[in-house]
């Protein structure tokens, strides 16, 4: 009955914000750069998904648009909460690989199964949609999942049984597709649990050349930005770095969850998913050119600057960065993509004018949700603009903390890389 359905839809809603909200805290811990940017893509199908149900509970509870907590979903949604507390980032894959998303996949399943194709079309349209998106997150946290095995087997059994906790947890409320809410557990919290906190250093992926600062102009403003091949090369490794960004999306998504809107969290979804996308480009770009990651610089300083300089407000400061480089480089862009096309190299051409209609928008969320969130804190929104020159500051004094030693090897690796490229090429 259409009540019911409602019912079933808004739990479905919680436990997709729940499991993207930690998916998107996850993104700094976790060292591979596979993981980081499909972790991004799945928070964004999240978010869709999450959306759809969300608008099709109003449907249904029409004219209410009311969407309360939730409810008697309650201690479910605290099964679900509590993976954000993983104790390692094995544990984190796991619990969510092997519990949450089977048990979400199967429940979608079932709703499909079970309801009616006339009356609940619309739910059949995008659920089905999820049920085929859950299938592909399930192989990934699967690949992940054997791929890590190999490594520290002590953390692997804690993993274990922290992963046994979750589903016997999720089995006694009855799992996500049960027909009634099941009984509510005493909140407590899981053995073995270690409270989230935002990592002060982004895990980096071992296949590539570890660093702060990851091109000699960052430390050094006379060393040329580039021309022709260096250009192509030193953009490519800009999208690339831009890693950063997805963590900082990540982070900021979950530290204002709770605080702003739902809107937030589908802007946030899109904006860390877009950051994926621009690191992906840079990743493939120097792929297709050859280069070996080993050769290829992948740095830490934006995300440091914001949590190691000043470690007061981390989520504003992450805020923060990500709307002082959006606007910030959004000039250069569509001259470098009309560059790009004189010197015949299409592929960073179509990155590049792709990538600049992204960071428009987000440039646009940027002042949007700072302004937003002031607002909240009590301050003037028109304070966005000290946020954005105090996160200035805050990059210059990260990048007077470098060494002459640092800055040695950071031209030597450059000058390895441009030097290859010119090889391979
Ligand atoms: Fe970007
Ligand atoms: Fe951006």
């Amino acid at each position: 009955m259409r009540i019911d359905t409602a019912q079933l839809l808004k739990r479905f809603f919680f436990a997709e914000r729940s499991l993207l909200v930690s998916e998107a805290a996850w993104i700094p811990a976790i060292a591979p750069l596979d993981i980081k940017t499909n972790l991004a893509r799945y928070v964004w199908q999240s978010a869709e998904t999450a959306n759809s149900l969300r608008e099709r509970v109003f449907e249904l509870r029409f004219p209410s648009r009311m969407m309360e907590d939730e409810g008697n979903d309650r201690a479910l949604i605290a099964i679900f909460d509590a993976v954000r507390d993983s104790p390692s980032v094995p544990a984190f894959l796991l619990s969510v690989g092997t519990v949450l998303l089977p048990a979400m996949r199967n429940a979608y399943q079932s709703y499909l199964q079970a309801s009616d194709l006339i009356a609940d079309g619309p739910t059949h349209r995008f659920l089905t949609l999820a049920v085929r998106e859950k299938t592909e997150q399930i192989s990934g946290f699967d690949r992940w999942i054997e791929a890590a095995r190999s490594e520290n087997l002590e953390v692997w059994s804690e993993a274990a049984a922290w992963t046994d906790e979750v589903a016997q947890r999720m089995s006694a409320v009855g799992g996500v597709r049960a027909e009634s809410p099941g009984p509510s557990l005493p909140a407590e919290r899981l053995p073995g649990a270690r409270p989230y906190s935002i990592p002060a250093h982004p895990a980096r992926d071992r296949r590539f050349w570890p660093c702060r600062f990851y091109w000699p102009d960052i430390v050094d403003p006379s060393y040329p930005y580039g021309e022709g091949m260096q250009l192509q090369l030193r953009s490519a490794i800009s999208h690339l770095n831009e890693v950063w960004a997805v963590e900082a999306g990540g982070v900021i998504l979950s530290a204002f969850a709770d605080v702003l809107p739902w809107e937030w969290i589908s802007n946030s979804a899109r904006w860390t998913y877009d950051e994926s996308r621009h690191c992906r480009m840079g990743y493939e770009r120097l792929m297709a050119w050859k280069l070996d990651p080993s050769w290829i610089p992948l740095g830490t300083y934006i995300y440091e600057s914001a949590t190691t300089v000043d470690a007061r407000d981390i989520p504003l400061n992450l805020l923060g960065m990500l709307f002082f480089f959006e606007t910030k480089n959004i000039r250069h862009k569509p001259e470098r993509a009309r560059l790009f096309h004189s010197y015949g190299d299409s592929l960073s051409e179509h990155d590049m004018d792709f990538d600049w209609a992204d960071e428009t928008l987000h440039a646009s969320y940027g002042k949007r949700w700072l302004k937003e969130l002031l607002a909240i804190r009590g301050r003037d929104p028109a304070a966005y603009e000290e946020v954005r020159k105090n996160c200035e500051q805050l990059v210059n004094d990260y990048v007077r903390t470098r060494t002459p030693a640092e800055v040695a090897a950071l031209r030597s690796a450059a000058d390895l890389l441009i030097n290859k490229a010119k090889q391979l090429r």
